[in-house]
């Protein structure tokens, strides 16, 4: 059995041939409609979320598969003090797979030692989000056609926003990228994240505090949410929430074949009057989402087609 935790337990070889079968679902989706009729899929979600709950139970069904499960911590017996462990060690009877929110860094990898099922990760605290970067990584490949030779913005809460932390791990291991991180001076990239996936591998980045400074730079820009449920007081969040917008005068600065990414939900830091602009790329991205989870399902139920 293999879990999905962090976007590094798949080689490039394997992103890869994910991205191959989510173009073969695209193409030709009733191949894949009864691939996995007699499976079910378990959302165990201790978080809000929109995106990646749903685009995995839309990912099940359109496998021909069922779902179970919570969206919310507190229809779950864990108010009643349950562990992590007893809930997927319970869970695995019930279900063939489980994709599991949470609010604690590591709470998906203390599920997988204790899940006799695959379990992936659907985001743990401000710490990695892996199926949201296959999701970034499918919509590359359809919007750039290339994961080499990149010049990557990453604008906003670098600190906290997960997303952030599991593109950078991927994108680390191509070659010919450049990454420009653009936050203010407390919402900077962990260390662990700039040591070991830059740093060490020798990747050239800028630092800025201005994205009107860089945005001529890049062939990507990832924006990103300030996440204020991990603010420690509402003072902070208030005074940095909205340090960056996009609008329309920064977009006339940037390339005109840069895209314009986002992990969604937005707040304000994409101004509504970009969504037009053929650059802004979030919502075909967050379509590619189901497809790519789609094919992430199939390949640790290990089932063929
Ligand atoms: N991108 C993402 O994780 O969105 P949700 O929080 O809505 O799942």
């Amino acid at each position: 059995m293999k879990n999905l935790i962090n976007i590094l337990d798949l080689s490039v070889e394997e992103i890869a041939e994910l991205i191959e079968v989510a173009d073969d679902i695209i193409a030709n989706p009733a191949k894949y409609r009864h691939v996995c009729d007699d499976k079910i899929l378990a959302t165990l979600f201790f978080e809000p979320s929109t995106r990646t709950r749903l685009s995995f139970e839309s990912a099940m069904l359109n496998l021909g598969g069922k779902v179970l499960g919570f969206s919310d911590a507190n229809s779950s017996s864990s108010t009643k003090g349950e562990s992590v462990a007893d809930t997927v060690a319970v869970v695995s009877g019930y279900a063939d797979i489980i994709a599991m929110r949470h609010p604690k860094e590591g709470a998906p990898m203390v599920a997988a030692m204790h899940s006799t099922i695959p379990v992936i990760n659907a985001g743990d605290g401000g710490h990695y989000h892996p199926t949201q970067t296959l999701t970034d990584l499918l919509t590359i490949h359809h919007e750039k056609g290339r994961f080499d030779d990149l010049v990557i913005g990453l604008c906003g809460d670098l600190k906290f926003g997960r997303t952030v932390h599991s593109l950078i791990e991927a994108m680390s291991r191509y070659s010919g990228i450049r990454f420009v991180l653009i936050s203010p001076e407390e919402l900077k990239l962990p260390s662990f994240v700039k040591q070991e996936y830059i740093k060490n591998k020798n990747i050239e980045y800028v630092q800025s505090t201005s994205l009107e400074d860089v945005i001529g730079e890049l062939d990507i820009l990832y924006m990103t949410r300030v996440q204020r449920e991990r603010f420690f007081n509402e003072e902070d969040y208030l005074r940095l929430k909205d340090s960056y917008i996009l609008d329309k005068a920064k977009m006339e600065k940037a390339k005109d074949d840069m895209i314009v990414l986002h992990p969604l939900p937005r707040v304000n830091e994409i101004s509504t009057e970009v969504d037009d602009d053929p650059r802004a790329c979030y919502f075909r991205q967050a379509h590619y989402g189901k497809f790519i989870r789609m094919a992430l399902i199939m390949k640790l139920l290990e089932v063929k087609v």
